[in-house]
């Protein structure tokens, strides 16, 4: 297996680091930049994805354990200029600015000028009683590229990466870093990985390994060894891998350099860096994130997309299913056609497989009595007034139907004929047909005209209501 891609990623922190200022620069020169979520014509629309970031800087961390109240005294075993080890120790005192090692210091300005670390308290040198979690929430869904932790004093001997999904609620875990991976985390060290188990977390001895251009940083590359990387747009399993909500860091066990000297001035986890680069999750659907109404941040989505990271369609875009945008397919929601006569619809899956994939909405509660799917058709009692368009208000007449010269109420709903009894005739049934004459039966109002006896006739019918 290949060693981390150290140069990659540090060149990644780099761009997190540079593509804010680098945006602000560009935005003030060309004014309004082009909306990068459709394409030059600014209609159709096109894949989008919001900047690289690290999405841990100024965020909160939870440390489960920080130095410094009481005040404790803490060693680091270093070299001197002959090269010999020596040992520097100081104190952490939480309410001495210059002596503190706060987890604020974890995601602030990363300064190699000015390393501020945090520290944990002092562990006791038995193996038990050195586990020290530190918790970051992003606050949102991310899809990480790495996670990476800059240490001040030595790097732990067994640490594990957990990331959750749900904001906390479950856990699972994401990169184990152990010399003992079998012992510790019950995981064989350096386990191969196939198409067949491409979201499961290893466990490597490299971060003990150092490369120097590492330095002390030890750094987890979220799709590094994973055969579906090179294509990433179509794989499920690592989008959903490289998602995060929030990022648990536990470290587990703290090797020792100062050997010869039995103290536990050296037994404390330092940290000057959590890094966790990626994207604002929105699936291709926004360029973004912004703060939503509630505070929170959120996807500023487009497309036709809602939701905090466009994963859904927003109200009335059902005619197809949602789907994440991509390099080939926008995937866009499309709105249902409902002839400006309904504002809700749903999706129906049978609808669109009978449509060919193409059309599955179905609109709900038609209004100006049409109906249909796409309320494309007149409500039993009314038809279509040939004059207006289908889209109009008043697209759809009563069929005012005689009481008596129709044997229904429900005309055809193409050209409003009314269904008449024998010997009636009229677009509502109201007048006697040539060679009928009128009786006094409303069962049957028209009847056969006699040669013998002759009455003169009215032509319209007079029973019930006259329209
Ligand atoms: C061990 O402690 C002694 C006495 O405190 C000190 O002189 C010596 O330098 C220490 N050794 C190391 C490796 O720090
Ligand atoms: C280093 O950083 C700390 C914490 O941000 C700050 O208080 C201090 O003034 C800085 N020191 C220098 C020399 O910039
Ligand atoms: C420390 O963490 C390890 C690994 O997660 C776990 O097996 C162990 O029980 C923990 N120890 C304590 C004292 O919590
Ligand atoms: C309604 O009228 C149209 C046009 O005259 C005709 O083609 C159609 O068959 C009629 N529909 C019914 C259900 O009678």
């Amino acid at each position: 297996m290949r060693e981390p891609l150290w140069p990659l990623v540090l060149c990644l922190l780099a761009q997190a680091r540079a593509s804010n200022n680098f945006l602000k620069m560009f935005a003030a020169q060309q004014g309004n930049p082009p909306d990068p979520c459709y394409d030059e014509t600014g209609l159709k629309p096109a894949v989008c994805i919001p900047d690289f970031v690290n999405a841990a800087f100024g965020q909160k961390v939870l440390a489960s354990s920080t130095c410094g109240q009481p005040p404790s005294r803490y060693c680091i075993a270093d070299s001197n200029d002959k090269g010999e080890l020596v040992q520097k120790c100081d104190t952490c005192d939480d309410s001495e600015p210059r002596l503190r090692h706060p987890p604020e210091y974890l995601t602030d300005l990363n300064n190699p000028n000015n390393l501020t670390c945090w520290q944990s308290q002092p562990l006791t040198p038995n193996e038990d009683g050195q586990n020290v979690t530190l918790t970051l929430s992003l606050g949102k869904k991310y899809e990480l590229t790495y996670v990476s932790l800059q240490f001040c004093g030595e790097k732990p001997e067994s640490m594990a990466v957990y990331k959750s999904m749900d904001y906390g609620k479950t856990w699972q875990a994401f990169q184990f870093y152990s010399s003992t991976c079998d012992e510790m985390y019950g995981r064989p060290l350096k386990a191969g990985i196939s198409k067949a188990n491409e979201q499961e977390a290893l466990c490597t001895d490299g971060h003990i390994k150092q490369d120097p251009l590492a330095g002390s940083r030890v750094a987890f590359s979220t799709l590094e060894a994973r055969p579906s990387a090179f294509d990433f747009d179509n794989s499920p399993v690592l989008q959903d891998w490289v998602t995060a909500t929030d990022i648990r860091v536990e470290f587990n066990r703290l090797t020792r350099l100062g050997k010869e000297n039995d103290t536990s001035d050296y037994y404390y986890y330092s940290v000057s860096d959590f890094a966790v680069g990626g994207r604002c999750k929105c699936n291709g659907h926004a360029s973004r994130c912004i703060p939503g109404d509630d505070g929170q941040l959120t996807c500023d989505c487009k497309h036709n997309t809602a939701g905090r990271d466009c994963e859904k369609c927003k109200p009335f875009h059902f005619d197809r299913p949602w789907s994440r945008a991509n390099a080939r397919e926008a995937n866009e929601c499309v709105a249902c056609n409902c002839n400006l006569h309904a504002r809700r619809c749903r999706f129906n899956m049978e609808l669109y497989k009978l449509s060919g994939r193409v059309s599955g909405g179905v609109c709900l509660k038609c209004r100006h009595k049409t109906a249909g799917r796409h309320c494309h058709y007149c409500r039993e009692g009314y038809y279509r007034d040939p004059t207006k368009s289908i889209t109009h208000r008043k697209a759809c007449k009563p069929c005012d139907c005689h009481p008596i010269g129709s044997s229904g109420k429900t005309c055809n709903q193409t050209n409003g004929q009314c269904p008449c009894k024998d010997g009636v005739t009229g677009i509502t049934c109201n007048r006697c047909a040539k060679g009928y004459q009128q009786s006094r039966s409303p069962i049957a109002p028209c009847v056969r005209k006699s040669f013998i006896f002759s009455f003169p006739s009215k032509n319209h019918l007079y029973f019930g209501v006259d329209a």
